[in-house]
């Protein structure tokens, strides 16, 4: 039993959508892949074939790990943890998954189950790669023991676990792994949009120094109450409606507001800003797409719009230039 789930790139909106501020999210083609399959050992594995980790629980371990994990998660709520403290293991994520999942469906186990996970969407790179590979188990755990699951039963799955790695998330990551598409997010709801049809560009500069959850408690330290939000709302209800008439002087224009606000909130290193500033000085224009950085050099996936691939500035930065399109269908089994 296999199922996929595509990662994402945010347009538009990144932070002030966990302020109820509209995002713009498209669904791209690179995908979290799970592998379900019985065993006679009465244990649950995972293996994360990415990090070369692999791990082996019962079910009663999976509960105590469980309830560790929400201790952690009411700490860092009260101030008292750092989001990085709160999952130690990368796998500890999808086991918390599983076992929220098999005693939210009172489902009990006759044997043991195989997980295997990979993905090519790059990890804390701003693509959604950890919503992904938690939607891909889901769909392939449904499938696996026959369930039928409501929409809103999936995205609440997802968004209970990415909570203990994202501390407090908008949601968008696992909506739009869940739906595909290109979507207008605000409040855990979505308007489905058509297909941008203007080419973009993705840089990867490597990965962020900070994760998501610091990225979103730093913001939320400094700017949780300030009035930038409405600013970033302006950006996307433009954004929106220049991507509609397909005008890429508009979408520059707006990418650039937007890059700036982002400055502004801390969350683009200077390094960053650095290859924006050479984009824009060659006619294009160059944003975050996801969280940042509020550390080191690097920012995750950038979003460039011009009228050609940044190809040399992308090689002087010594940065990847990666080949994404929309993807119009979520998560799915295969
Ligand atoms: O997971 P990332 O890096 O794509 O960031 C998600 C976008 C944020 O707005 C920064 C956080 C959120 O929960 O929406």
């Amino acid at each position: 039993m296999k199922a996929l789930a595509p990662g994402k790139v945010i347009l538009s909106g990144e932070h002030a959508v966990v302020y109820g501020k509209p995002a713009l999210v498209m669904a791209v083609d690179r995908f979290a892949e799970a592998t379900i399959s019985s065993n006679s050992d009465s244990r649950v594995h995972f293996e994360l074939v990415d990090f070369d980790e692999n791990s082996s629980l019962t079910i009663q371990a999976m509960r105590e790990l469980k309830g560790r994990l929400m201790r952690n998660y009411q700490m860092f709520l009260n101030g008292e943890l750092s989001i990085r403290e709160v999952i130690k293991k990368p796998f500890h994520l999808f086991e918390f998954l599983f076992i929220t999942f098999i005693d939210g469906v009172q489902l009990k186990l006759d044997r043991g189950v195989d997980i295997q996970l990979k993905s090519n969407i790059p990890v804390g790179s701003g693509m959604g790669s950890s919503a992904a590979t938690l939607l891909s188990v889901l769909k392939g755990l449904t499938e696996y023991f026959k369930l039928e699951l409501q929409p809103d039963e999936f995205f609440n799955y997802g968004l209970e676990a990415e909570k203990l790695q994202h501390g407090k998330p908008s949601g968008v990551d696992p909506y739009v792994s869940l739906h595909g598409g290109f979507v207008r997010f605000q409040n855990k709801k979505a308007e489905n949009l058509n297909m941008p049809e203007l080419p973009f560009y993705l840089v990867n500069t490597g990965s962020p120094t900070s994760t998501t959850g610091e990225c979103v408690s730093h913001v939320a330290d400094h700017f949780g109450d300030s009035k930038i939000w409405d600013d970033f709302e302006v950006v996307t209800n433009e954004m929106q409606k220049a991507l509609i008439k397909s005008d890429l002087n508009e979408v520059k224009r707006w990418i650039r507001e937007n890059n700036s606000l982002l400055a502004t909130i801390g969350v683009v290193p200077m390094h960053i800003q650095h290859f924006i500033q050479d984009i824009e000085k060659n006619g294009g224009a160059a944003k975050i797409a996801g969280a940042g950085s509020v550390r080191g050099s690097n920012a995750g996936m950038v979003t460039v719009f011009s009228d050609h691939a940044p190809t040399a500035i992308t090689n002087k930065f010594g940065f990847e230039l990666l080949n994404v399109h929309g993807e119009a269908h979520g998560a799915r089994v295969v």
